[in-house]
């Protein structure tokens, strides 16, 4: 299978974790994005640095930092989106449209998946 450059998004939740360590177990050159906002939230902290024993390369970038978003992107071709609150009701949804603003803007991305449960709708 070839090997890809990805981003994890979100990688210190419940669900990014696990795809970080997926993506390296299957030996794609994995990507974490360090948001300057989790300052000094030491948990998150000794996560980060744990990937990093494991082989993560980290990034720094915050999602009020456009810039920071596009460097980032820049440097992989899949993006995997896994932030919490990604359902109709939250603001996180609008906040990944930064993502998709900094993925239009960088033009190099392949692949973009954000996970998302629609929570409680009934059709
Ligand atoms: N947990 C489940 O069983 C489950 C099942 C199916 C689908 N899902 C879906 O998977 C996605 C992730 O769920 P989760 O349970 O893994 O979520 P989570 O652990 O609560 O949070 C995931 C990450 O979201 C990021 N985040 C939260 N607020 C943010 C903000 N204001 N700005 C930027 N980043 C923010 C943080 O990433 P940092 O690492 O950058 O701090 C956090 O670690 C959600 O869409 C959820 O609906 C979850």
């Amino acid at each position: 299978m070839a090997k890809s450059k990805v981003l994890v998004v979100g990688g210190t939740g419940y669900i990014g974790k696990r795809i970080v360590k997926a993506s390296l177990a299957q030996g794609h050159i994995t990507y974490v994005l360090q948001r300057r906002e989790m300052g000094l939230d030491i948990d998150k902290i000794q996560m980060l640095l744990s990937f990093k024993k494991q082989g993560a390369r980290l990034i720094q970038g915050s999602f009020s930092d456009h810039q920071s978003l596009v460097d980032a992107v820049k440097q992989v071709d899949v993006v995997i989106c896994t932030m919490s609150g990604v359902h109709f009701r939250s603001h996180n949804i609008l906040l990944q449209l930064k993502l998709v603003d900094a993925i239009k803007e960088a033009g190099n991305i392949k692949l973009l998946h954000i996970l998302y449960i629609r929570w409680g709708l009934v059709h």
